[in-house]
């Protein structure tokens, strides 16, 4: 693929609930990409390694506590601790795998009761992505993954209504849905077909912003 170099890179996220993958998939993207002489970065959100990041960390492994609003404000703001350098990065032709953004944000604090409309606000003006894959779960499967309910959200009523959220907020434009309950190997070879296809088509198109 070096008829992608001088191209702007393509910024692609990856969202689903709690255990559908996201993780292990997005630096299984990355690593093939590379392979392929593509250049590209894994990164997620939240990002724990920033001072916002580790007030997050203490709310998440349930040590602190702060209101609905006030967290969802910390991770909105730790998304646009990164702007400048995500925009920076895909300027410069590097493509980003992105492990959870602000869908995740608006998807979690609505299911939790607050006001849709209230969460999208302080995202909006973030870089939208190119491409978001939600890996999709049924609750069964989801309830075998290993490590689910280690943390503060993984209930699965509390997953049901962010499954809800998460269809509120899909959009056909730029959203595939990928049923997350097959092979590893497998989920890895669409989703790569799906982000070859999003680098190649990405061009000179001006990066859009959210909402
Ligand atoms: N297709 C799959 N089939 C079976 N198990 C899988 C599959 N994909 C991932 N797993 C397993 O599910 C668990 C969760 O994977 P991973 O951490 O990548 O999910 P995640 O979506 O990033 O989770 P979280 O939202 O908690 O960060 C891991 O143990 C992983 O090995
Ligand atoms: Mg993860």
């Amino acid at each position: 693929m070096s008829e992608l170099n001088g191209k702007r890179g393509a910024f692609i996220v990856l969202e689903g609930c709690d255990r559908t993958g996201k993780t292990t998939q997005c630096k299984t993207l990355v690593t093939k990409l590379e392979q392929a002489n593509v250049q590209a970065r894994y990164m997620n959100f939240p990002d724990r390694s920033t001072q916002c990041g580790q007030l997050i960390n203490g709310y998440l492994t349930r040590k602190d506590d702060f209101t609905d609003e006030g967290i969802h404000l910390l991770f909105t703001l730790n998304r646009w601790e990164r702007m400048k350098e995500m925009e920076k990065l895909l300027k410069s032709g590097v493509n980003l795998i992105v492990d959870r953004y602000s869908y995740s944000g608006v998807a979690f604090s609505s299911a939790k009761g607050l006001d849709m409309e209230w969460c999208k606000a302080p995202e909006s003006g973030l870089l939208k992505p190119d491409l978001v894959i939600l890996l999709t779960l049924s609750m069964d499967a989801l309830a075998k993954r290993i490590g689910f309910g280690d943390e503060r959200y993984e209930v699965p009523t509390f997953q049901r209504k962010v499954v809800e959220r998460y269809k509120m907020l899909m959009d056909d434009q730029y959203w595939k849905a990928i049923d997350a309950d097959r092979p590893f190997d497998h989920i890895t070879e669409i989703l790569y077909d799906e982000v070859v296809r999003t680098i190649e088509n990405v061009g000179d198109k001006p990066l859009g912003k959210l909402w």
